[in-house]
């Protein structure tokens, strides 16, 4: 039957689509902070100039335009729905409010995490981008290019710690049944406690075969 319904196809479709970007701008984020972070320190500059000149544009290049195409395939799977009933047209489905007018369980989990996914490309687009762009072609004046690097490398790191409680958000709506402040809670503490544990571990291993 799915096969025959255009709703059900456009549908996987786009969660395909959005998984796939998902990974690859994520995939990047956790490439700059779990392995070019300890590969730059342990670089001397003349290093730096050979390599970076050639790896920056190329990784920045699928990171922003995964994150893109992340968030907007993310507001059209929103769409489709949370506001949106095949048959009846837009609003709030039953998936978002309940019979009594409440927000349902997954409408909770679905804006937490998307919340989250928002600032992430927020930051990605308004912070990190343009100021790598400025850095790699050579803008910003020697006496700035510390303070710059610095804002950059913060909303990485922000971005870095806000994956892990956002991938939850972004599971649990069609996955766990459940959503309070508890679930949240753990959610979060979880997330960020997979990341404080990356972050710790990248600076030790994989420094030989
Ligand atoms: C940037 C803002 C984002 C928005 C607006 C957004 C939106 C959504 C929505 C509406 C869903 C469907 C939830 C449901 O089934 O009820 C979803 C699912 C999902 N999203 Fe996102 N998302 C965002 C970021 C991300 C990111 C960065 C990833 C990283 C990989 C991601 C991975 C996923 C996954 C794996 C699912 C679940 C797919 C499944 O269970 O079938 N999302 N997202």
């Amino acid at each position: 039957m799915a096969l025959q319904d255009l709703y059900s196809n456009i549908h996987l479709l786009i969660r395909w689509l959005h998984v796939i970007a998902g990974i690859t701008w994520i995939g990047h984020l956790y490439f700059f902070n779990f392995v070019n972070v300890p590969l730059q320190g342990a670089l001397d500059d003349a290093a730096k100039k050979l390599v970076n000149p050639k790896l920056m544009p190329r990784a920045l290049w699928w990171f922003r335009w995964g994150a893109m195409i992340t968030f907007l395939s993310g507001l059209v799977l929103f769409t489709l729905l949370y506001m949106y009933t095949p048959g009846q047209g837009f609003g709030p489905s039953a998936l978002f409010t309940g019979s009594d007018g409440q927000l349902t369980a997954r409408a909770v989990w679905i804006l937490f995490g998307m919340l989250l996914g928002f600032i992430m490309w927020f930051n990605v687009w308004m912070i990190i981008w343009p100021a790598q762009r400025r850095l790699l072609s050579g803008q910003v004046p020697a006496d700035q290019v510390a303070a710059v690097r610095k804002k950059a490398g913060l909303a990485s790191r922000v971005n870095t710690f806000l994956s892990g409680p956002m991938l939850f958000g972004m599971l649990a709506p069609s996955h766990y049944g459940a959503s309070n402040g508890l679930t949240l809670l753990v959610a979060t503490a979880l997330g960020l406690i997979a990341i404080f544990w990356s972050i710790k571990t990248s600076f030790k291993v994989g420094t030989s075969v």
